[in-house]
């Protein structure tokens, strides 16, 4: 049976205890969070014609970047480069030697946590802490050391219309950042300004998209990695076109036979609201966003919004006359927006004992609430289909990009926190593409399916750095497309390419 229909949850636990009006609310939240079969398929099929739309003149609402990413690594790039990792809660800054023997490299790195604050500050305030945080690596690593300037790959993680590899004007800030004065710029500049007041040896090479760097990455290691995806605050995904089948770079003339990676930004899939199965707490968490009509797809599905989501349904059925649970309790803690992320889900869903006694205890300690046996069951069920409802969900959009490609067999490379830590998350996913490509029994378990997502290199490290290295190596031979200023990379310290390229 497949894993979207009704059946019973995933422990044995009874709910032949439960009482008919929790039963009842249960019955209510499976239909509205179980995405059959049919629907997905239905979803997938909308989304082929979306990510088609976004590569045309017109466009539509998933923005379906160029990045000026134009080839896949051989394995023998080399190279010493930096890598900043502008992520939602840390901020990374990598050095990363790209070693002769193929596909090796050395790293060193160190983290920088991501003040709350500053998600809602002001620009400057970003770029000096961003800039900030370089120099105390350089201060740190490279102590008194005259260097010439160091490539640098930005993951800068939003959507950025990238004319150039080393510019991006920000389309709108995503993941809950709200930073007055950079949507609609290019991020670039400012970036640049704080790194020459500080004269730090840096030269800005390529921005990245965290999905471009997850598939780089991966690709180093993998020839069969065809599509990188983020399944984590945020999600979306990047794959490899070729340039003849972009419609909207048709102005541009270049060989329609050459590759250009396209970042989705598939989290603003159907923002018409056309065909995704919303249930009225998905509005309540789009209408309360920072950018409302925005995200659609991303605020079903991702990382951000799991435990908003299980936190909206539950105060409303304590609100509820037919049912309420936590009925005479203080529900003061809950009743705080976005008091509960996708690790107090997974705690729910990995509690291993029959009685849900962990869940309870989590209940207790972070919600001053004491809950029943009944409402534990109702509470397990709830988190089961809301982790469940995501990675269906996650993996139309893997699904959209091979159909669009005909890629019948592939390797994608995945990462994020609910892909690496959500429990069963990537099993449901392998099942749902199963139930969407209609694979034959014995396929959708994940390891050896026709298409089969697994845990990437480090795409906002590695893979930066490799994007860096691609894109000194096409200014080193003249193919400059899409580079706005070659000549001041190749100024950057770098041992171009030895090696012939590999086979790919
Ligand atoms: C951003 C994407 C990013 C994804 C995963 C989304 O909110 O718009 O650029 O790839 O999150 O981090």
């Amino acid at each position: 049976m497949p894993s979207g229909s009704r059946r019973p949850p995933s422990r044995k636990g009874s709910m032949a205890d439960v009482p008919k009006d929790l039963l009842d609310q249960i019955n209510r939240l499976e239909d509205l969070f179980i995405v059959p079969t049919e629907k997905l398929k239905e979803i997938t099929t909308h989304f082929v014609k979306e990510l088609e739309k976004g590569l045309s003149v017109q466009g539509g609402s998933i923005p379906m970047n160029a990045t000026w990413c134009m080839a896949f690594p051989d394995g023998y790039e080399t190279g010493t480069y930096l890598a900043l990792d502008m992520g939602g809660t840390n901020l990374r800054v990598c050095e990363i030697t790209l070693l002769e023997e193929k596909g090796e490299f050395d790293i060193i790195q160190s983290k920088y946590r991501m003040p709350e604050e500053l998600k809602t500050g002001t620009a400057d305030e970003l770029w000096n802490y961003v800039a900030d945080c370089l120099q105390q690596f350089i201060e740190y690593h490279h102590p008194n050391e005259d260097m010439g300037p160091m490539p640098l790959g930005f993951t800068f993680s939003y959507p950025a219309t990238q004319e150039y590899i080393d510019h991006g004007i920000l389309q709108r800030w995503t993941k809950g950042f709200d930073i007055d004065g950079v949507e609609g710029k290019d991020v670039v500049p400012p970036f640049e300004a704080a790194i020459a007041e500080r004269n730090l040896p840096i030269k800005l090479t390529a921005l990245v998209n965290d999905t471009t760097g997850t598939m780089i990455a991966s690709a180093y290691t993998d020839t069969e990695m065809k599509i990188g995806c983020i399944f984590g605050t945020g999600c979306n995904a990047a794959y490899m076109e070729n340039c003849g089948s972009i419609p909207k770079l048709a102005h541009l003339n270049l060989d329609p036979d050459l590759p250009m990676a396209i970042n989705c930004e598939y989290g603003a899939f159907d923002n018409e609201h056309v065909v995704l199965p919303r249930t009225p707490y998905d509005i309540i968490i789009d209408k309360e966003s920072p950018r409302p009509g925005q995200q659609a797809f991303e605020k079903m599905i991702a990382g951000l919004y799991l435990g908003e989501i299980f936190r909206l349904v539950l105060v409303d059925l304590h609100q509820n006359p037919d049912c309420k649970i936590f009925e005479g309790q203080d529900i003061k803690a809950l009743n705080k927006a976005y008091s509960l992320d996708a690790g107090f889900l997974s705690a729910i869903e990995e509690d291993p004992f029959e009685n849900l006694s962990e869940t309870h205890d989590i209940f207790s300690k972070q919600l001053g609430i004491t809950c029943s046996r009944p409402e534990l069951e109702l509470i397990r069920r709830l988190a089961e289909l809301i982790g469940t409802r995501a990675a269906r969900l996650s993996s139309c959009g893997v699904a959209a990009i091979c159909k669009k490609k005909n890629w019948e067999t592939c390797h994608v490379g995945a990462d994020g926190s609910v892909f690496n830590k959500y429990p069963h998350f990537k099993l449901r996913g392998a099942q749902a593409l199963k139930e969407i490509l209609d694979w034959p029994a014995g396929k959708g378990k994940g390891r050896g399916d026709p298409v089969e997502i697994l845990p990437a290199e480090d795409g906002s490290g590695v893979g930066a750095a490799l994007i860096a290295a691609l894109t000194l190596k096409r200014a080193v031979a003249g193919q400059v497309a899409g580079i706005r200023n070659p000549e001041a990379l190749l100024n950057c310290p770098m041992k171009p390419s030895t090696k012939e390229a590999g086979d790919r």
